[in-house]
C-alpha cells in the first residue's frame, strides 16, 4: 500500500473520523480546524464528541506520529499533502439552499499554496456542480478535484468509516479519482468510480431516500392509529421483503439531525434550479413537519383528555433530547423541535438525556431545564414523553418513576418501552400506531 501524506480540513464528526481512520490505515495525516481551542485539545488527545472508538484512534495516531493537528487550512498545506479532504460544514442557507461559503473560503485560502499534483477531495455534502465550481475557483491545472461523499452515521462513525457499505468517488480525472479510491483499498468495500456530478448526487439521493422511508413509516403509523392496526406488526411484515428491508422502519417524532433536514431542502432547491419540481421530497419534508405537531397533539390529549386542552403550566418530563441515541449531537434534533412546540403550547419542560449534563448549553435547549437524573426530571410531571431511543430508558425503575410523577402517563414517541412493563409499573403507555 502507498502511504500518502493527507490533509483533512475540519475536525468535526466527519473530518476527525476521516483523519483518525486514515492514520489507522497507515497514512500520514494532518488535520486542520479554525477553532484554536479544539486544535489544542485534539493535540493533547482530547476528543470532545461522543463517538465510540474515536478517542482511542486519535491517541494511537498521535503516539505513532501519523496524526497531528494544526490551526487553519493554510498550515495543513505546509505538510505538502498529496490529497486534501474538505470536511467543513455545508449548512442550510437562505431559502433552503446549501451554504457553500466555508468550502469556498477554504479553497480560496489554500489555492496558491497547494503543492503540484495535489488532489482536493470534497467529503462535505455539496450540491451537484460543486466540484466543477471548485476547479474554477482553484484555477490550477495541476490540481485535480474529486468528490468522495461520506455516509458514516453519528454514534457509529468509526465503525462505519472502516466498514463502509460502499465507497463513491467521482471526478473528471480518472487517475485522481483512482488515487483517492486507493486510500480505502484495505477496507475491501464495493467502489463506485464515476464522474463528479453523479458522486455528488449519490449522497443527496441516498439521504432523501432515507428521509422518505421515515416519513412513509410515520404516515403508516398515523394510519395505524386511525384504523386500529399495529405498526410493529405492519413494519415487521413489510421488512421481511428484501426489496424493503427492516432498517429505517421505526416510527418516531420525525427525522432530524445535522444532515437529513438540510440535505432534503438542498435537494428540493437543486431540483428547482434544474426546472424539476421534486414533489416527493417536498411531501417528505411536509410529512415530517406534521409529525412533530402530531406528537404534541398526542401529549395534549394524554395530559388533558381533550384534543384542544391547555398545556399551560403543565410540567412534562422529556426523556431524550439528542437527535438520536448514541450521540450527544443536538443539531436539528426532532426531540428539541417537539420540545419547542410543547413550550409554545405553555408547558414547563424538564429534560433528561444520558449524553447531556445540566450545564450543557445549546441555542435550541433554552426552553428545557436539563436534569442529570431521570427520576429528578420526572418529579411531579404530568406526563413522561420519550423522545430519543436511548436503550437505557427501558431499564429504568418505572415503578419508582410512577411514584414520583403526578400523573403516571408515558407518551412513547419511539415505541421504545415494553408497554407491559410500563403498565405493570402503573403507567398508562401511549405509543405510535399501537391499538
Ligand atoms: N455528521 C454527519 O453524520 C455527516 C455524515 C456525512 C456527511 N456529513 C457532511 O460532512 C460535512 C461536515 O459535517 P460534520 O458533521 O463533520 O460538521 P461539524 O460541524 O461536526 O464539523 C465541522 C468542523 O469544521 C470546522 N471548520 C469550520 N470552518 C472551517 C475552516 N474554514 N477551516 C477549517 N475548519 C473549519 C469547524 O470548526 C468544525 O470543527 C457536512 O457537509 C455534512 O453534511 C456529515
Amino acid at each position: 500500500m502507498f502511504v500518502r501524506r493527507i490533509a483533512v480540513i475540519g475536525t468535526g464528526y466527519v473530518g476527525l473520523t476521516t483523519g483518525a481512520c486514515l492514520a489507522s490505515l497507515g497514512h500520514d495525516v494532518v488535520c486542520a480546524d479554525v477553532d484554536a481551542d479544539k486544535v489544542k485539545r485534539l493535540t493533547a488527545g482530547e476528543v470532545d464528541i461522543l463517538e465510540p472508538g474515536l478517542a482511542d484512534l486519535v491517541a494511537e495516531g498521535i503516539a505513532a506520529g501519523r496524526l497531528s493537528f494544526v490551526l487553519g487550512a493554510a498550515n495543513a498545506v505546509q505538510h505538502a499533502p498529496e490529497v486534501m479532504f474538505l470536511c467543513v460544514p455545508t449548512p442550510m442557507g437562505v431559502g433552503g439552499v446549501a451554504d457553500l461559503s466555508i468550502v469556498e473560503s477554504v479553497v480560496e485560502e489554500v489555492r496558491e499554496l497547494l503543492p503540484v499534483d495535489c488532489v482536493v477531495v470534497n467529503k462535505s455534502t455539496v450540491p451537484v456542480g460543486t466540484a466543477e465550481r471548485t476547479e474554477e475557483l482553484l484555477d490550477r491545472a495541476d490540481v485535480a478535484v474529486v468528490s468522495n461523499p461520506e455516509f458514516l452515521r453519528e454514534g457509529s462513525a468509526v465503525y462505519d468509516f472502516l466498514n463502509p457499505d460502499r465507497i463513491v468517488v467521482g471526478g473528471r480525472q480518472q487517475d485522481a479519482a483512482e488515487r483517492v479510491a486507493a486510500l480505502y483499498a484495505k477496507l475491501g468495500a464495493p467502489t463506485v468510480l464515476t464522474d463528479a456530478p453523479s458522486a455528488e448526487l449519490v449522497k443527496y439521493a441516498a439521504n432523501c431516500f432515507l428521509a422518505m422511508k421515515l416519513s412513509y413509516v410515520n404516515a403508516v403509523a398515523e394510519l395505524c392509529d386511525r384504523l386500529g392496526a399495529n405498526i410493529s406488526d405492519v413494519t415487521e411484515g413489510m421488512g421481511y421483503d428484501k426489496r424493503i428491508g427492516q432498517a429505517f422502519l421505526q416510527p418516531g417524532p420525525g427525522w432530524g439531525g445535522s444532515c437529513l433536514p438540510k440535505d432534503t431542502s438542498a435537494m428540493v432547491q437543486l431540483a428547482d434550479a434544474a426546472d424539476f419540481e421534486f414533489r416527493l421530497i417536498r411531501a417528505t419534508i411536509d410529512t415530517n413537519t406534521r409529525q412533530r405537531q402530531r406528537m404534541v397533539e398526542k401529549v395534549r390529549l394524554a395530559v388533558t383528555g381533550k384534543r384542544n386542552g391547555s398545556l399551560s403550566r403543565r410540567k412534562l418530563a422529556l426523556f431524550g433530547l439528542t437527535f438520536k441515541a448514541g450521540t450527544d449531537d443536538l443539531r436539528d434534533s426532532p426531540a428539541l423541535a417537539v420540545a419547542a412546540l410543547l413550550r409554545q403550547a405553555g408547558a414547563d419542560l424538564v429534560g433528561y438525556d444520558p449524553a447531556l449534563k445540566p450545564e450543557t448549553r445549546h441555542p435550541d435547549l433554552s426552553s428545557v431545564t436539563v436534569a442529570d437524573d431521570p427520576y429528578e426530571a420526572a418529579k411531579d410531571a404530568e406526563a413522561v414523553v420519550v423522545l430519543t431511543e436511548w436503550p437505557e430508558f427501558r431499564s429504568l425503575d418505572w415503578s419508582r418513576l410512577a411514584d414520583s410523577v403526578r400523573n403516571p402517563i408515558v407518551v412513547d414517541t419511539r415505541n421504545l418501552l415494553d408497554p407491559a412493563v410500563a403498565r405493570r409499573a402503573g403507567f398508562q403507555w401511549i405509543g405510535l400506531g399501537k391499538p
